[in-house]
């Protein structure tokens, strides 16, 4: 199902969800203003949960962190990011993240299955849009993404 989507209070209540605002931890959330979107609300519901789910998650063990929510207008396509500056990982690696049972991290270290990022990837392409990451080993990671083909490849 195809609708226009309030990105912003979609977010906004995925956050809630997850626990917003953690006053246990150290952590700044800065929710940028973000465009609509088209899409399937459910399964765009669910690739927000599992990206802030990571953000919160690889951030954990840090004594204060920020996550940064936010979107860009690039030739016409609009692009969401996801940064966070916790753990990160190696650049490597990167192209195992989004496959299923993949994990970069112990479980002894952080919780998890290996499954929320392969399927944020299918509902991205289902979308036709993409999904992609950069990152650096303690340095936090920054995942960006997609809803649709665009106009520059
Ligand atoms: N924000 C992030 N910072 C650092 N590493 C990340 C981040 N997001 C994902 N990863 C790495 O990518 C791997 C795959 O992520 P994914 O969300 O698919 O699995 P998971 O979080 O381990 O488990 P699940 O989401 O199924 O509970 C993670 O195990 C972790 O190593
Ligand atoms: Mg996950």
């Amino acid at each position: 199902m195809k609708v226009a989507v309030n990105t912003g209070a979609l977010v906004e209540s995925v956050l809630a969800e997850l626990g917003a605002p953690w006053p246990e931890r150290k952590l700044v959330v800065k929710l940028n203003t973000l465009p609509q979107c088209e899409g399937d609300p459910a399964l765009l519901k669910q690739v927000w949960v599992n990206l802030l789910a990571n953000a919160l998650k690889y951030t954990r063990k840090r004594d204060s962190a920020r996550i940064e929510i936010g979107a860009v207008v690039d030739g016409g396509t609009t692009v969401f990011s996801v940064s966070d500056d916790g753990v990160g990982f190696d650049m490597r690696y990167a192209h195992k993240l989004f496959g299923v049972f993949q994990r970069l991290h112990r479980a002894e270290d952080y919780e998890g299955t290996g499954v929320g990022l392969a399927i944020v990837q299918r509902i991205i392409q289902r979308h036709g849009g993409r999904i992609w990451v950069e990152a650096a080993l303690d340095r936090g990671a920054v995942f960006s993404f997609t809803l649709s083909p665009g106009t520059r490849s």
